[in-house]
C-alpha cells in the first residue's frame, strides 16, 4: 500500500486568491485545523511576498508540530534564503521552489531560453540543498510544457537535490487522460525518478482539478496539493475534501493508495475556513454543501428509507457531519450543549464552553431550535471574539437606524472609550451604510481600503443569524472583523468596529515605530 501524502496549501495558493487574505491569527487556527485532518505538509505561505507573509509563515514554523511546514519561492538566491528563514524552526522543513517550463512562460514571463532554465534549476535546488534535505521542485506550467524538455529539468533538479517533483497545472487546461500520461512519461523518462516523490497541483479553470489529481495518482504521483474547500487562484485549486473522499470511497480503484487524513475532520475544518472568509459553501457543494447529504425527491426519500445505500455513497459521519436528531433548544443544557459539540469535534475549555453556552442561551430565546450550523458559528465566532479582547478600542453601547424605501435612512451610534462616551447622527444609504459612518466619524480611521462585506445566512429559515465579516486593508495587512447576531445590522455594526478597532491599534502602532506616517 503507498502513502498518497496531502500537501495542502490554502494558506498559500488558497489565501491569494481575492476576498481570502487571512490575518496572522486566522491563518494559525487554519493550521491547527490542517494539523488536525493530519495532511502532510502545509504550505504556510510565500515568505519573501511581504513582511506580513514572512511573520506567518515563520509563526506556523514555529507552531505546527505535525506536519511538514514548506514555504514557496521562486527560483532566486533571495527568495530561498527568505524561505529557509521563515521555515527554519519547524519540527520538519520543506523548502519549495518553482520555475516555469512552458514556452510561453519561459518566452514571455521568464524572458529566459530553455537553457537558462534548466540551468538556473541546478544551481537555485544545490543552493536550497545547503540549507535542508527536504526540497520540492515545481515545473510551472508543467502541463503546456514539452515533456522531453520537463524530463531534462526534472533530472537536474533530481541531480541537484530536489526530494519532490511537482508538476502543476498551473492554468488548470489539461484533462484526466492527459495528466496520467504525462506524469506516466517523466517517470518513465527520468533515471531516477524512483529516488524522489512526484506530485500534482491542479487548478480548477475547467472544472476538472480533482478527476486530473486523481488522474496523477493514477499514473504514479504520490503527493497531492489541494486546498480546503478548493480555494485559489481563479477558480480555485483541487479541493482537499473531495479529492480525499474521493480516494476514501472508491478503494476498488485506488487500491494501493491511502492518506493519512482524518475524515472526520473534514467538515469542521470547510466550516472554519469559509466562516474566515466571511462565505457560506455553496449549496449544492460537493462533500460540505448543505444538500450534500439531504435527499428531496420522493423516488430518493423512498429508496434512502429502505437502504441508505441506494443513494447515499459515503456517510455524513465520515466527514465529521453530525445530523442533528435531538434538537438543542432552551431547555437544553451545559452537558447537552458540551456532548453536541464534542460529537462535531469541538473540545472546549471550561471557560471556552461557559461563553459558548450564554451566547447558545442567548440564541435560544431568539430562536425555537439551534442547529448545528449555530453551532459551529457560535464557537467560530467565540474564537475570534476572544482574539478580539486583546485589542483595546471603543465599545459599542447601542444604537439605532432607521430606514425605509422612501427615505434616506439616518443612524445614532453610541461608542466609549475609557470612560469617554461619543455619539454621531449620520445618514446613509440603508442602516448599514449609515451606522458605519456615524462610526467613521468617531473613530476617523486612517487610510485604508474597504474590502469585504459579506453577509451569510448561518441557518435555513428566517430566523437565522447573519454572520458578517468585513475585511478592511491597509498595508498590505488584512484586519477582519465578525458579527454574528439574529438582527443583521447589529452584527454589521459589530463586526466593522471589531475590523476597526484592529486597524486603529495597528496605526496607533505604526506611529510609534515610525512616527513621521
Ligand atoms: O499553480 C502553480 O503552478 C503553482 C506553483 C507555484 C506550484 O501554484
Ligand atoms: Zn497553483
Amino acid at each position: 500500500m503507498s502513502q498518497i501524502k496531502i500537501f495542502d496549501t490554502t494558506l498559500r495558493d488558497g489565501e491569494q486568491s481575492p476576498g481570502c487574505s487571512m490575518n496572522l491569527k486566522e491563518k494559525i487556527e487554519v493550521a491547527r485545523c490542517l494539523e488536525r485532518l493530519k495532511v502532510d505538509v502545509i504550505e504556510a505561505g510565500f515568505a519573501i511576498a511581504s513582511p506580513g507573509d514572512f511573520e506567518s509563515v515563520q509563526t506556523i514554523a514555529r507552531t505546527v508540530k505535525e506536519c511538514s511546514v514548506a514555504s514557496l519561492a521562486r527560483a532566486t538566491v533571495k527568495d530561498i534564503d527568505c524561505a529557509w528563514d521563515a521555515v527554519k524552526d519547524a519540527a520538519d522543513p520543506r523548502i519549495h521552489l518553482f520555475i516555469a517550463t512552458s514556452p510561453l512562460h519561459m518566452e514571455y514571463k521568464l524572458k529566459m531560453t530553455p537553457d537558462q532554465v534548466l540551468a538556473r534549476t541546478s544551481e537555485m535546488v544545490a543552493h536550497a540543498k545547503k540549507y535542508v534535505s527536504n526540497i520540492e521542485f515545481s515545473c510551472e506550467d508543467a502541463t503546456r510544457s514539452d515533456t522531453d524538455f520537463l524530463i531534462r529539468v526534472v533530472d537536474a533538479a533530481i541531480k541537484a537535490g530536489a526530494t519532490v517533483i511537482n508538476l502543476p497545472d498551473t492554468t488548470g487546461y489539461t484533462t484526466p487522460d492527459e495528466m496520467r500520461r504525462m506524469i506516466e512519461a517523466v517517470i518513465a523518462g527520468v533515471p531516477n525518478s524512483d529516488k524522489v516523490e512526484f506530485s500534482v497541483h491542479c487548478h480548477n479553470d475547467l472544472g476538472m482539478a480533482v478527476a486530473n489529481s486523481l488522474a496523477g495518482v493514477l499514473g504514479g504521483a504520490r503527493q497531492i496539493e489541494c486546498t480546503i474547500n478548493g480555494l485559489g487562484e481563479r477558480a480555485g485549486n483541487t479541493a482537499l475534501e473531495e479529492v480525499v473522499m474521493a480516494m476514501h470511497t472508491r478503494p476498488d480503484i485506488f487500491t494501493e493508495h491511502d492518506c493519512r487524513i482524518d475524515t472526520t475532520q473534514i467538515f469542521r475544518a470547510s466550516k472554519t475556513v469559509y466562516n474566515i472568509i466571511g462565505q457560506n459553501a455553496p449549496l449544492n457543494k460537493p462533500i460540505v454543501g448543505v444538500n450534500a447529504f439531504r435527499h428531496e425527491s420522493g423516488i430518493h426519500q423512498h429508496g434512502v428509507l429502505a437502504n441508505k445505500k441506494t443513494y447515499e455513497i459515503l456517510t455524513p459521519e465520515s466527514v465529521g457531519v453530525v445530523i442533528d436528531n435531538i434538537v438543542l433548544g432552551k431547555h437544553s443544557g451545559k452537558h447537552a450543549l458540551a456532548s453536541r459539540l464534542k460529537e462535531m469535534g469541538y473540545e472546549l475549555d471550561d471557560a471556552e464552553l461557559q461563553r459558548c453556552f450564554e451566547e447558545f442561551k442567548v440564541l435560544c430565546d431568539k430562536k425555537k431550535s439551534v442547529t448545528n450550523e449555530d453551532l459551529v458559528a457560535i464557537v467560530t465566532h467565540q474564537a475570534a471574539a476572544n482574539d478580539e479582547e486583546d485589542v483595546d478600542g471603543y465599545k459599542l453601547e447601542w444604537f439605532a437606524v432607521h430606514t425605509s424605501n422612501m427615505t434616506t435612512s439616518t443612524s445614532v451610534v453610541r461608542l466609549s472609550l475609557d470612560g469617554q462616551i461619543f455619539e454621531e447622527a449620520c445618514s446613509g444609504d440603508g442602516p448599514v451604510d449609515a451606522a458605519f459612518e456615524a462610526i467613521n466619524r468617531i473613530m476617523r480611521p486612517v487610510e485604508h481600503t474597504f474590502d469585504v462585506y459579506n453577509i451569510a445566512g448561518i441557518s435555513p429559515g428566517k430566523d437565522t443569524m447573519g454572520g458578517v465579516t468585513v475585511k478592511l486593508t491597509c498595508d498590505d495587512r488584512t484586519f477582519t472583523g465578525r458579527g454574528l447576531h439574529t438582527n443583521i445590522v447589529e452584527a454589521s455594526v459589530r463586526a466593522y468596529l471589531r475590523a476597526m478597532n484592529k486597524l486603529r491599534a495597528y496605526a496607533a502602532k505604526r506611529q510609534r515605530t515610525n512616527p513621521s506616517r
